[in-house]
């Protein structure tokens, strides 16, 4: 019998209707649309209400993936979330998904990777095809970024937005799916994006409320360092075992998080801006949402036996590559 891969054979996706523009950061933050566009690329990013939380992007995205299938809720074995903005500490927010959608017969857990939160969930959710363990596993990425965002500090809320994109994996027998990955973390970066207060080494006090310690901490310039040379190594590394040249390429997915960021890794893989897919200048960075986000947005260009190269960087460090052969035509 022929080898078994994970494919991804479906996809869904929300975004929040409500429209967080770069004017409106303005009013906010001392900073311009135009400082925004050309050192980021983001225009404008979505938030969710409040009084709702990631299930809830989560659970629409699921929805919307079942209904493109065809198939029932029953149906799905394992669901794995990938978020850093679960509902609650605990349970997972990979339980509740579960019970809003009436996937009464699945187990799952949530991944917290922070920007690399999905590939590593895809990764993960690959295993369990590839042995044979299970034939239908959902992996969610998104975030709600805006419920750890301070709309005070303008080093942080102009990147940042909320949405959330969920995949099917299945078992494929053609050769097509998760073909490989370079997965890689050092916690020794955690100092230079963390969130300080609301784990077990610090649990929320009125001092760390007061010190606004439970919203995203950045150093910009370090991480920008940091993800320019990662994500573009392991994106080069990826194509060079696999034997890939920039023609065999057809479609870099990277994480959006700044489009320098991008145009970096795509220049290093050699790969031209026509294969570049791109959403950042309209939702920002939706952290573990990118990448489910962007196959959302551009599924219907991607065209069964298509090379695509997904990478990513982002909090941990972690960052990481995966070359997939797409599976379907839409
Ligand atoms: O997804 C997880 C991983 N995260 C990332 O990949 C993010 C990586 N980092 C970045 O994308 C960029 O570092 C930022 C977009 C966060 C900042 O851009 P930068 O080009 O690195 O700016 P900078 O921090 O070096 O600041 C340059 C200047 C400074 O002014 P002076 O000192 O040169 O006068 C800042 O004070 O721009 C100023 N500045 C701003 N001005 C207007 C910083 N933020 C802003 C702002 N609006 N929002």
């Amino acid at each position: 019998m022929s080898k078994i891969q994970a494919a991804i054979t479906a996809i869904g996706g929300y975004v929040p209707e409500k429209i967080l523009t770069n004017k409106h950061l303005e009013y906010m933050v001392d900073t311009t649309d135009e400082w925004i566009k050309t050192r980021t690329g983001i225009e404008e990013r979505r938030i969710l209400e409040e009084g709702l939380g990631m299930s809830y992007m989560a659970a629409k995205a699921v929805e919307m993936l079942l209904k493109k299938r065809g198939i029932d809720p029953l149906e799905i074995e394992l669901v794995i979330c990938c978020t850093v903005t679960g509902d609650l500490v605990f349970p997972a927010t990979s339980n509740i998904v579960c019970d809003m959608t009436g996937m009464k017969n699945a187990w799952g857990y949530d991944i917290g990777a922070a920007c690399s939160g999905f590939l590593f969930g895809l990764e993960t959710g690959a295993k369990f095809i590839e042995t044979g363990k299970h034939k239908k596993v959902i992996v969610i990425g998104g975030d709600k970024m805006s419920a750890i965002i301070d709309y005070k500090d303008r080093n942080t809320c102009i990147i940042f937005g909320d949405g959330c994109g969920a995949v099917l994996l299945e078992p494929n027998f053609e050769g097509l799916g998760v073909v490989d990955s370079i997965l890689k973390a050092d916690g020794s970066g955690k100092e230079f994006l963390h969130q300080k207060a609301g784990g077990s080494l610090k649990p929320p006090t009125h001092q760390t409320i007061d010190a606004r310690e439970h919203y995203v901490y950045q150093e910009g310039k370090t991480v920008f360092k940091f993800a320019v040379t990662n994500m573009a190594e392991v994106s080069h590394e990826i194509m060079k075992r696999n034997n890939l040249t920039a023609n065999d390429v057809n479609y870099l997915l990277a994480h959006q998080a700044n489009k320098r960021i991008i145009d970096a890794t795509a220049d290093r893989m050699g790969v031209g801006n026509e294969k570049v897919l791109m959403n950042i200048q309209r939702y920002g960075n939706t952290t573990s949402g990118t990448l489910p986000l962007l196959m959302w947005d551009f599924e219907k260009i991607l065209k069964k036996g298509d090379n695509l190269i997904l990478s990513t960087f982002g909090g941990g460090f972690t960052w990481g590559s995966m070359y997939i052969k797409w599976a379907y035509n839409s």
